[in-house]
């Protein structure tokens, strides 16, 4: 099933309450929490996530690229997000992580930095809803599509097809109604994209064009 997961990141941090209201349409809003240790670049936290659930319907894809993923990531289960990406490089145990997102009620996701290979993660999919392959360096918004990722995409879904295809996989960075194409090609099926949708005159109308070529 092919999902359009927006990134707030692209939008406008004083009016949050609007923006999300011009998504309307997107399957989830992504969430991009930034700690200035793992990533370079700072964002936002637990208080202003407990906002934004406050603020919308829409279910909530919470991405950490934080370190300490394994002491943090439970509480934005606890917040209600349906969904928490830590990423692989950030966390100790990363099944015992998983699992205690599961839990907690929360869809588990993991996210691989786009030189972490995905072959060593392979025999703990089942443990997984959704895995992240990034598809820039994770930290700013605006970057380009790493084509050097396509392969990786395609082995994952492979692994993720072998084992019953009960396993989402995302990509995140650069997706624009272009890159999409190669993406969804490869196998990839959930899509964030920020810039593309924020900077769209009509967001939604975007989410909408990305969605159709996609699928
Ligand atoms: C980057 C973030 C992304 C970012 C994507 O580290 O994880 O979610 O918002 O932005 P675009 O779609 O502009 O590359
Ligand atoms: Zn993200």
């Amino acid at each position: 099933m092919t999902a359009i997961h927006p990134s707030i990141l692209s939008a406008d941090f004083a009016n949050l309450e609007a923006e999300l209201g011009r998504i309307r349409g997107a399957d989830a809003v992504h969430v991009d929490v930034m700690d200035n240790h793992f990533v370079p670049n700072l964002t936002l936290g637990l208080p202003v996530v407990q906002a934004i659930r406050k603020a919308t319907d829409l279910p909530l894809d919470i991405h950490l690229m934080i370190d300490d993923a394994d002491v943090w990531a439970p509480q934005y289960a606890e917040l209600g997000a349906e969904s928490v990406t830590f990423h692989a490089e950030a966390a100790k145990a990363p099944v015992r992580l998983a699992r205690e997102l599961r839990g907690q009620g929360s869809k588990a996701a993991m996210a691989l930095k786009p030189a972490t290979a995905v072959e060593p993660y392979l025999d703990m999919l089942g443990e997984l809803d959704m895995l992240l392959l990034m598809t820039v360096e994770p930290g700013f918004g605006g970057q380009e599509f790493l084509d050097i990722i396509l392969p990786k995409i395609r082995r994952a879904r492979q692994a993720t097809n072998d084992m019953g295809g009960q396993v989402a996989i995302q990509v995140d960075g650069g997706i624009n109604a272009e890159t999409i194409l190669r993406a969804a090609d490869a196998g990839a099926d959930t899509f964030v994209a920020g810039s593309a949708v924020y900077s769209a005159e009509d967001p939604d109308e975007a989410i909408t064009q990305l969605r159709s070529l996609a699928g």
